[in-house]
């Protein structure tokens, strides 16, 4: 069994909370990015992340990991993986999922072998990626498998992969098998695709079915942290292409995460499908991970972050944070994510609520401010035709939410507080015109997520105000604003920090594993 890591006191320690989320997942010590192992095990919902807790940056893979009866509170556990084998040196325990069987809960994961410049030498490459095993009684403690890797370079059939770039390995159970999507490129590294093993008991003969899915185009060079499910009767591959194009616009960033809807042959390993959808179009929404739950609804988390860009709470002792959980749907072939519908029981103060009110000049609600709230609005775009919505605002800084009625949707964190290097801060997209604009808008100490219509559109961001910028100000454009509904709340704790003051944490309740 994996050595518990005990000194915490060792770990990056968090010296200011000014930009520590209060509901959304973060690491609890240093740095996090992917979601990984999602899954319901023994009635509760675990949650996995890419984890390296010496430093507020990354560093060889860990898996942190939390848990939660509800989805909407969650609570930091132990480590479930330190690299330790021959074939994580390095790199580490890199990202994969979950899967229950027989009681046990298993964990399929890339151990990343980084070489040294004389292994590099007899190996060709830099790395080398094994697919590997662990499981736990306890969905606490975990085994690595004696048997690891269970896939190795030798067990891909294809002359079509670059072999040394095969990760994130999704399983799932389909007609009494076990199957594993896996991140990939071509040789030449041009395309990216995604490969589909399959065995008949998870543990070993894991064989090579197909290179399941392509980019023929324009679709990246790498791709990265593949899953798939049946979402409302489709197939869908929910995966993150990387090297992308955005000097011509094809691209918002160059990674993004989004979905391919079709149709899996199971007999072919073939994945037929239709055109790339991005799953959120704002700067930051990366390698989410989806799973099934009980009453099966498919719900999605992502990391809120994206590679090369300022963190700026680096300077405080951690980095990154997770997105809320998202349900997702698919209707006439269209993509839809919401928030899950848990999050309500962070509503734990009196909401401020009203209908048609009519403002013509820039306009702060009694009460509607804050740096941890929720806001649903319907709003008369008919009337409105050009409005705007300022949040965590203040005298210097501001977030600008802006639309018109020809369909434009505007994201602006030009104002929003820190700098952020490495990344846009105006992403404007088109949505479906409409006379009643829809928006679901959750905001943390360091982000902002922005659901239009339904889930039709989404838009994501880290942002970096002073703890003081709460506002939230209605800015009619174009003469005046008619807003049909608000509902205000503010957002309770969703996962205490051991650390931070203003959480109220019983330490020794909630961080046993801290002593
Ligand atoms: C995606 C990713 C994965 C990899 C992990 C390493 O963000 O590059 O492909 O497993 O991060 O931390």
């Amino acid at each position: 069994m994996s050595e518990q890591i005990t000194d915490f006191k060792q770990f990056s320690q968090i010296t200011d909370a000014r930009w520590y989320p209060r509901y959304h997942i973060a690491p609890p010590f240093g740095w996090c990015n992917d979601p990984n192992g999602m899954c319901y095990y023994k009635g509760q919902y675990h949650f996995f992340y890419q984890h390296y807790p010496y430093e507020p940056r990354w560093g060889p893979m860990h898996w942190g990991h939390a848990v939660s009866d509800d989805l909407a509170y969650w609570k930091h556990l132990p480590i479930a993986l330190v690299p330790e084998e021959p074939y994580e040196t390095g790199g580490g325990c890199f990202s994969g999922s979950a899967i229950e069987k027989d009681g046990k809960l298993w964990l399929m994961y890339t151990g990343h072998l980084q070489a040294n410049p004389e292994e590099e030498a007899a190996i060709g490459f830099p790395h080398i990626e094994f697919q590997c095993l662990a499981s736990s009684e306890d969905g606490v403690h975990f085994t690595k498998s004696a048997t690891n890797p269970v896939i190795e370079e030798a067990d891909v059939k294809s002359d079509e992969v670059s072999i040394h770039d095969i990760r994130d390995p999704k399983v799932w159970e389909h007609n009494g098998k076990y199957y594993a999507v896996l991140g990939s490129r071509t040789p030449d590294m041009a395309h990216g695709q995604i490969l589909l093993f399959e065995s008949k008991d998870l543990t070993t003969s894991w064989k090579f079915k197909a290179i399941s899915a392509r980019s023929e185009g324009n679709l990246g060079g790498m791709w990265e942290c593949p899953n798939f499910a049946e979402i409302d009767g489709q197939d869908v591959l929910v995966f993150s292409p990387m090297d992308l194009r955005t000097d011509d616009g094809t691209f918002y960033n160059d990674k993004v995460a989004g979905v391919l809807i079709g149709k899996l042959n199971y007999k072919t390993g073939i994945f037929k499908h239709g055109d790339f959808q991005y799953l959120d179009k704002g700067f930051d929404f990366y390698a989410p991970q989806i799973m099934q739950t009980p009453d099966g609804r498919t719900i999605m988390i992502g990391w809120l972050d994206m590679w090369n860009v300022d963190m700026h709470e680096i300077r405080d002792g951690w980095a990154g944070q997770m997105s809320i959980p998202r349900e997702l749907h698919v209707k006439d072939e269209k993509i839809f994510s919401t928030p899950v519908k848990e999050l309500e029981k962070l509503r734990k103060w009196t909401p401020i609520t009203f209908e048609d009110v009519v403002i013509d000049e820039a306009t702060s609600f009694d009460g509607v401010a804050g740096e941890a709230c929720e806001l649903v609005l319907t709003i008369d775009a008919a009337e409105s035709k050009k409005f705007s919505i300022a949040i965590r605002a203040s005298e210097l800084e501001q977030t600008v939410l802006s639309y018109n009625a020809s369909g434009k949707f505007t994201l602006d964190r030009t104002k929003s507080g820190e700098i952020i290097n490495g990344a846009a801060s105006v992403r404007e997209i088109e949505v479906e015109p409409t006379d009643k604009l829809k928006l679901h808008i959750f905001i943390d100490r360091s982000s902002v997520e922005v659901f239009i219509n339904d889930g039709a559109e989404v838009l994501s961001a880290r942002i970096y105000p002073k703890r003081t910028s709460q506002k939230i100000i209605f800015v009619p454009e174009n003469g005046l604003l008619e807003i049909d509904s608000l509902e205000f709340y503010k957002l309770d704790f969703g996962i205490p920090h051991p650390h931070i003051k203003d959480t109220p944490v019983d330490v020794a309740k909630e961080f046993p594993f801290l002593k």
